[in-house]
């Protein structure tokens, strides 16, 4: 860790107004916003608003951490533990990422490569896609200028060191199993959802809609074969994507499994309550020795609503399914709700489930098995009855580089980033003129120590210039804020060092060049329109 944990990107709010997300984020807020701009202001706010975790909190349980992890610049995930944990264990694991062909692949676009990459070599089945439809529908792209940047990231893809023989490389409009899951996940959101999370409206276009399954599609898809661990690593930017395919991944389910403790449903607040009046009376205090929801309803009607964890609603309502049950017996049980199972995959749970059960019209009841039992029990049935059984997709966060000129790394201002594709002497000069983290003068920086923190030079040492030498990273940090290093040297050294990379990056491009034509995906799309 080189403590950038902190920082802020200056010019975050200088971009134009955020599309809100959802209506989560106010004006000045962050702002998740697809096809916006992609910058944060406050990583912090990620986690409050958005329930986007930290990645420190799931690193010692990854096997090898690459170095992006390690120093931060994977600083978030959702649900990334049973990757992890897939990985560690050598079970089935895959790992997804997507690429809208608007231009030249560039640095930034080199942190999603080595995330895949990093993956497939921990031993993911690793999938790069062409997000060719959204760049048509969403970014007005031609075909032909689609056709010229898919080659140019797939060659970069390759040239970092992507198994194409072990891996799966697809455009979206040529994938026809990808467009069957996209109509099928279609039909379970609508336009209502689109408009919340994307901020659509009557303007928007339909084939930009047609995108956005497909996007659900692409992520779901290494899943097609059967239910794994997979990961998406994309920026936060991409995170309503992520969540909207997580809540579809779980729509698609044959069965949802829950708790009950009678035949009525509880809401999960609900059911704390009654849980924690079944832990706490005792059966043997009852006329027949049985504890019965009405027993429970009148132990919670005369506890004070300040002793009870809950608002007076969740109250209300629990004590009135209570008192309807009325002289039903209490009994914990896990809960088999049928979703959409077929006829035969609910009667083939009802067959599975062992010990003592009870079946309704659309549930199972089962009293001898535990949720986790259940919860794969049901994922089985559902896959043998040929449903999907869709593990909720998890996603990793990358942070935005900086712009070698401050602000935001934009596609469209050239000197702001470095294109994969520059000359190396073009990526030499651009480094010699960045702007840095540096004081004033020699004299000062030598005093007070320069600003790595907030310098886009320091952000090329880290992200990409000192590879997986962590050491070096730390001591170009150490030795600026210590006052050491001078900005002339550092960005010399830099430059150099980008000059080097990208020398060396393109020509192993020329040398993938064979193997990309080897690969099944389709280079030039027969679409000109
Ligand atoms: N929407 C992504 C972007 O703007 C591209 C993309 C398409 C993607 N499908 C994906 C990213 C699936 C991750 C996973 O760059
Ligand atoms: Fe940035 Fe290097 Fe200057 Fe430090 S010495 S502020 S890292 S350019």
């Amino acid at each position: 860790m080189t403590g950038d944990d902190s920082r802020e990107e200056p010019t975050a709010n200088e971009t134009g107004t955020p599309v809100p997300d959802g209506g989560a984020a106010g004006a000045d807020d962050v702002a998740l916003d697809p096809w916006g701009s992609s910058s944060v202001s406050d990583y912090r706010k990620l986690f409050e608003e958005f329930g986007i975790e930290e990645f420190d909190e799931v690193l010692e349980e990854v096997p090898n951490p690459h170095y992006l992890m390690r120093r931060g610049v994977i600083f978030g995930h959702r649900d990334y533990r049973p990757v992890a944990e897939a990985l560690q264990n050598d079970e089935p694991a895959a790992v997804l990422s997507g690429f809208m062909p608007t231009g030249d692949p560039h640095i930034g676009h080199k942190l999603v490569f080595d995330e895949i990459i990093w993956h497939q070599q921990q031993g993911a089945d690793a999938y790069g896609l062409i997000a060719d439809l959204e760049a048509n529908s969403a970014r007005g792209m031609s075909w032909e200028e689609i056709d010229e940047h898919a080659r140019d990231y797939l060659l970069s893809l390759l040239a970092l060191g992507f198994d194409p023989e072990e891996g799966e490389l697809y455009r979206q409009s040529e994938n026809r199993e990808l467009q069957d899951l996209a109509f099928e996940l279609g039909a379970e959101a609508n336009f209502s959802e689109f408009q919340a999370i994307y901020g659509f409206d009557g303007e928007t276009d339909v084939s930009h809609m047609q995108s956005v399954v497909t996007q659900m599609a692409d992520i779901l898809y290494p899943q097609l074969e059967e239910p794994k661990p997979t990961v998406i690593p994309v920026g936060p930017d991409q995170d309503p994507h992520v969540r909207l395919a997580r809540d579809l991944a779980e729509r698609m389910r044959f069965f949802k499994v829950s708790e009950a403790y009678a035949s009525f449903e509880l809401e999960d607040e609900e059911r704390a309550l009654v849980a924690a009046f079944y832990e706490e009376l005792e059966p043997a205090e009852f006329d027949d020795d049985t504890l019965r929801c009405t027993h429970v309803a009148d132990a919670l009607a005369e506890t004070p609503l300040a002793d009870l964890e809950t608002d007076a609603d969740t109250l209300s309502s629990v004590l009135t399914k209570l008192e309807e049950a009325g002289m039903e017996p209490v009994r914990p049980r896990t809960r088999f709700f049928d979703r959409r199972a077929t006829e035969d995959a609910f009667d083939a749970l009802i067959d599975a489930i062992d010990g003592e059960k009870r079946v309704y019209e659309n549930h199972i009841d089962a009293f001898e098995i535990d949720r986790a039992e259940a919860e794969e029990l049901a994922r089985e049935i559902e896959v043998d009855n040929g449903g999907y059984g869709f593990q909720p997709p998890s996603s990793i966060y990358h942070r935005f580089m900086t712009g070698l000129t401050g602000g935001k790394m934009s596609s469209s201002v050239p000197a702001s980033h470095i294109s994969l594709l520059d000359d190396p002497e073009e990526g030499y000069n651009k480094v010699k003129s960045a702007t840095t983290g540096g004081r004033e003068t020699a004299e000062e920086q030598r005093e007070k120590g320069g600003k790595a923190d907030e310098c886009p030079v320091y952000e090329l040492y880290a992200y990409l210039l000192s590879g997986d030498d962590d050491e070096f990273a730390k001591e170009v940090y150490d030795e600026c804020v210590g006052g050491e290093r001078l900005c002339g040297g550092c960005k010399e050294q830099a430059a150099e060092l980008m000059r080097e990379f990208l020398a060396e990056h393109q020509e192993k491009r020329d040398e993938v060049e064979e193997l990309l034509e080897e690969t099944d995906i389709e280079l030039e799309s027969p679409r000109r329109r």
